[in-house]
């Protein structure tokens, strides 16, 4: 399938995050350029995948401006410029974030915190209403939109940040592992929601991380593997970009789960083995 990669949407140079004088991931550098198909819009799918522990959580606080960077830098497309063209230093807020411990308000319910995501868009109170609505009867949250974060399941709560997220993020959202904790339907109604996000803009980029491999490979166009890498014959112990498949020039993106979906798996788990 043709594609011409365009502007860059996201530039990361040299990154290195450390915890006091723990460094947890370093030597991370990426570029990921808005993807341009005749005759569909397309958005970008990114995932990162790698065993527990490697830094892909610490990655995804600074790429959302939540933690500033040891070393390096991170530019996003500045949006509001026409085209797209110039770049900035990521802000906090800039860039939506479903945590994975999918933080919400404690004092709102599910419909008053949908309300709030929702506060600056241009829609009068009853679409509002509606859009909301719609989206709870969709994703299965009907029964507990007036229920408060306490009184909600691990699941319940995923769904809730995701639809928070979707309602009030720009061009970029990124999201930890959303795919842990929901059962096949849930999986169904997140994965049209990728596509949902991917076709309405071709700014539009997801980033996330999952611990299924299959789902990175049948969703993501670009996928880093995070791992300990090896220098001298022995593991270092900070995260780095170990592996990248580009499902783009693999001619995997964009194509229903086949063949060539599953050798990539192969050689993704065997790249987070060793490292
Ligand atoms: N605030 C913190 N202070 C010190 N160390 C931290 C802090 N947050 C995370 N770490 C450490 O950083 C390392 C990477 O953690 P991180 O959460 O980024 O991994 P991860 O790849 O997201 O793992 P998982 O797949 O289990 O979610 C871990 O060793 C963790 O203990
Ligand atoms: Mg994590």
């Amino acid at each position: 399938m043709s594609y011409s990669k365009e502007n860059t949407l996201l530039y990361v140079e040299n990154l290195s995050v450390a915890y006091g004088d723990k460094v947890i991931i370093k030597d991370i550098n990426f570029v990921e350029n808005d993807i341009v198909r005749e005759g569909s819009t397309t958005g970008q799918v990114i995932c990162f995948v790698g065993r527990s522990g490697r830094g892909k959580s610490t990655l995804f606080r600074a790429l959302t401006g939540l933690v500033k960077p040891t070393t390096g830098k991170i530019l996003i497309a500045d949006t509001l410029t026409e085209g797209g063209n110039d770049a900035k230093e990521v802000c906090e807020g800039d860039v939506g974030f479903v945590d994975q411990k999918y933080t919400l308000f404690r004092n709102k319910t599910v419909y008053e915190a949908l309300t709030f995501a929702l506060r600056k868009q241009k829609l009068s109170k009853e679409e509002k209403h509606e859009k909301i609505i719609s989206y709870l009867e969709e994703w299965g949250l009907e029964k507990v939109k007036d229920q408060y974060p306490n009184e909600l399941s691990g699941g319940q709560r995923q769904r809730t940040a995701i639809i928070e997220q979707i309602f009030c993020s720009g061009h970029y959202m990124v999201l930890d592992e959303p795919f842990s904790g929901l059962d096949v339907g849930n999986i169904e109604d997140a994965k049209k929601a990728f596509n949902m996000i991917s076709s309405l803009h071709s700014f539009n980029t997801i980033i996330y991380s999952t611990h299924d491999i299959e789902l990175a490979a049948e969703l993501a166009d670009s996928i880093y593997v995070i791992g300990y890498p090896t220098i001298d014959g022995e593991h270092a112990n900070y995260g780095t970009i170990v592996k990248h498949f580009d499902m783009k020039e693999l001619g995997l993106a964009w194509k229903e789960f086949g063949l060539g979906h599953i050798e990539v798996v192969k050689q993704i788990k065997a790249a987070m083995l060793a490292s």
